[in-house]
Parts: C-alpha cells; sequence; structure tokens
C-alpha cells in the first residue's frame, strides 16, 4: 500500500455506539504497552498520529485510521494493565470482546506479542477469543530490536509455542524502530483486502 492519506477518523469509548463504516478493518489487539499504536504509525508512515507512551494503558478508546479512504486500522485498547481497577478491566474487555463479536467490517486480527516475553494467561484467552470469534489471528512479534537476530528463532518458538499455534499461523516480527517487518505487513494486508 502506498500511503496517500492518513486520519484519525473515529474514536469510540466505552459507551460508543460501532460506527457503521462500508470500507474493511483490520485490527491491532495485544497487551497494554506491547507497541499496538506504534505499530500504526509506523504503518501509516507517521511519527505521532497514534498516540503512544512508556506508561501501559495510553490507548483507553477504540481508534479507527482511515487509510487512503479504502481501509481502515483499527487500533484497540491494551489489556493486562494492572493499574487500572477491575471494573475498569472488565469494561475494557467487553469493549474489545464486544468490537470483535459485532464489528462487521473487520476481516482480519493482528495480536502483537512482545518479541522478548513468553505469551501470558491473557494472551492465550485473548487468542482463544479472536479464534472463538471465527477470525485466524495472525502475530506480530514487536520490539524485534530488543532481541539479536542469532536470537530470533528461538523467541519465534517461544510465541508459536505459548499460543499454541497451529502450524502455519502467519508471525511477522516488527519493530517500530528499525521498521523490520512493515513491508511484509503490509503485503499480507493488501494480499488479503485484495488491493
Ligand atoms: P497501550 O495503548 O497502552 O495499550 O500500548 P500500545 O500497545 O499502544 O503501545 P505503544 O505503541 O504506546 O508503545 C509502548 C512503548 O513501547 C512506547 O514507549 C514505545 O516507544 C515502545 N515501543 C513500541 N514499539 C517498539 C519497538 O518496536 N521497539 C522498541 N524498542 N520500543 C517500542
Ligand atoms: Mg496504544
Amino acid at each position: 500500500m502506498i500511503i496517500k492519506s492518513v486520519e484519525l477518523e473515529t474514536v469510540c469509548g466505552i459507551t460508543s455506539k460501532l460506527p457503521d463504516t462500508d470500507k474493511p478493518e483490520v485490527a491491532f489487539a495485544g497487551k497494554s504497552n506491547v507497541g499496538k499504536s506504534s505499530l500504526i504509525n509506523g504503518l501509516m508512515n507517521r511519527k505521532a498520529l497514534a498516540r503512544t507512551s512508556a506508561q501501559p494503558g495510553k490507548t483507553q478508546t477504540i481508534n479507527y485510521y482511515n487509510i487512503n479512504n479504502c481501509m481502515y486500522l483499527v487500533d484497540l485498547p491494551g489489556y493486562g494493565y494492572a493499574k487500572i481497577t477491575l471494573r475498569e478491566k472488565e469494561k475494557w474487555g467487553k469493549m474489545i470482546e464486544n468490537y470483535l463479536h459485532a464489528s462487521r467490517q473487520l476481516r482480519a486480527v493482528f495480536l502483537l506479542i512482545d518479541i522478548r516475553h513468553e505469551p501470558s494467561d491473557n494472551d492465550r484467552q485473548m487468542y482463544d477469543w479472536i479464534v472463538y470469534q471465527g477470525f485466524e489471528p495472525i502475530i506480530i512479534a514487536t520490539k524485534s530490536d530488543k532481541i539479536s537476530s542469532r536470537q530470533l528463532p528461538n523467541h519465534i518458538k517461544m510465541i508459536q509455542e505459548g499460543l499454541n499455534l497451529k502450524s502455519g499461523t502467519p508471525l511477522f516480527p516488527y519493530s517500530a524502530l528499525t521498521k523490520q517487518g512493515k513491508e511484509e505487513i503490509w503485503e499480507f494486508m493488501d494480499e488479503l483486502l485484495g488491493f
């Protein structure tokens, strides 16, 4: 995809109704701080349109980025953020679940996992929920600049085993610093959406 225009078009809070979009969407899920908003900036060739933070819990709404007026990248709030109350956690969980369940234009869900760490129980739950909703999750192993290329195969294996991935599940290492993986992820999305 050659990026010609990007716009943050819709921001949905806990009580907002999801927009009735007429263009295909892909969504990015993953625990707080894993790098969802940074990935979306990278894919859009923008430094900071999607707000990022070293503190987890930055994105608290569902944000729709209109790309070239032909598709949306959807930034989801992170899960597993410890510093919020249980009620807030439940509300966010429901919001993400409801989105996956109710979004009519959703074509693919990317699940982001920090390449350095074993997937957590929350990651496994999210993976299972995505599958339950009828999607085949695509894995993005973020922050790949934090490990050496020599360590890469072992870390990929750790994620594949930790999530018990079906063989053939796509997994893209990505770095927001070096942009490793960006072209591969766009190629995958272009093919998926028929662009
Ligand atoms: P929430 O909105 O809280 O759910 O987090 P998020 O998943 O959107 O993460 P965000 O993109 O805000 O990134 C969190 C932190 O990780 C920021 O300090 C980023 O700069 C950093 N970060 C994200 N991606 C990378 C990466 O590929 N490499 C490195 N080294 N740091 C990254
Ligand atoms: Mg974010």
